[in-house]
């Protein structure tokens, strides 16, 4: 409908907040939900047993032991997640320059992707496609002349998503925003047996300084040393260009598509949501959760409150799902207030 605005008047004919008066007028009116359904849980894991390690920069997230970290995702799924999207932390002396390490199907990621769905079958897993927890460079690709080079790049990223898929991964999500990935990684899923195994791409991700926390949580600034990712990443200036990568991503055979970061790209959510009518993700990053977190943790803001208002803007904004580090705890409050 075109907006309507009636005549002026007084007293006012129209007066909205005749639906605002009590709870259950609100609540009948609301637009959208937020359900736990909605909510992936990004997850770091690490070697060990029966370890966790708090990451100073996102308080109240752990890097987690293979054996906590399925506890801690059976508990979320107990609570409604369907879904948890896996991040190693790989010691320091299994990174190299060409990020081999990618490859190994003993490597961390591996072995948690099999656990978890040996323990808690029904729950989603859903992996990274990017190289950069394994470079000794912080690079999500391959390294000549100072420049991340795209081909030779997705050959190692289409053997990585192989791997993944091998051990059990469902759902392969590039991040690593190179051209004609999704394409080559489609083809190579399917060559290697595995058409089921679908692709969330990160279709949209911008070079952001939001994802700072999230390099320290996999240990990846130290080896970034201050180096940016302007040459793949896009540019936060950019909203058609969000389309393009967008279109391109479906032709290629993505299955969902992301926009990353967050509440600082509704926009690009919105627009993506409105012209492709497909289903979209957002991911509020780590730099996110550490704002709210800070905020929350300096009496400035209610944490609870603004948590769940972050994440209902992205079900307005038009996300079918949410990746957020608040997952357990926002799920927690849906579920039992
Ligand atoms: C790696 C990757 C990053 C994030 C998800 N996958 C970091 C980056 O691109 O440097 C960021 C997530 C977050 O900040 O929460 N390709």
């Amino acid at each position: 409908m075109d907006n309507f605005i009636p005549a002026p008047a007084w007293p006012p004919v129209a007066r909205p907040r005749r639906l605002r008066r009590s709870p259950w007028i609100r609540s009948l009116v609301a637009e959208n939900t937020l359900s736990p359904s909605d909510l992936i849980w990004p997850v770091f894991v690490r070697e060990g047993a029966g370890t966790r390690e708090p990451v100073v920069s996102m308080p109240g997230v752990e890097r987690l032991s293979i054996d906590l970290l399925v506890e801690a995702a059976a508990e979320a799924h107990g609570l409604g997640i369907q879904a948890v999207a896996l991040f190693p932390v790989t010691p320091a002396e299994r990174k190299t320059p060409d990020g081999v390490e990618a490859v190994n199907p003993e490597n961390l990621a591996c072995r948690a992707i099999r656990a978890l769905k040996h323990q808690v079958p029904s729950l989603g897993v859903i992996c990274d496609v990017a190289l950069d927890p394994y470079t000794s460079h912080g690079h999500d690709g391959l390294v000549r002349d100072g420049y991340v080079v795209n081909d030779p790049t997705v050959e190692v990223l289409c053997k990585q998503a192989v791997t993944q898929a091998r051990a059990g991964c469902d759902v392969i999500a590039p991040s690593d925003m190179m051209d004609g990935r999704i394409g080559a990684i489609r083809k190579a899923l399917d060559l290697a047996g595995y058409d089921q195994v679908a692709i969330l791409s990160y279709a949209a991700k911008y070079a952001s300084a939001f994802y700072g926390p999230f390099r320290d949580a996999v240990g990846s600034a130290a080896n970034l040393g201050g180096a940016d990712k302007k040459t793949y990443q896009m540019d936060p200036a950019n909203a058609e260009e969000a389309l393009r990568e967008v279109a391109l991503d479906l032709a290629e055979g993505a299955d969902m598509v992301m926009v990353k970061p967050g509440m600082p790209y509704l926009d690009i959510l919105t627009r993506v949501k409105r012209q492709f009518e497909v289903p979209t993700f957002a991911y509020q990053v780590s730099g996110e959760y550490a704002m709210l977190t800070a905020a929350a943790a300096n009496g400035w803001l209610d944490h609870d409150k603004a948590m769940l208002e972050s994440l209902l803007s992205f079900k307005r904004a038009g996300a079918d799902g949410i990746l957020t580090y608040f997952a357990p705890k926002a799920a927690r409050l849906l579920r039992h207030g």
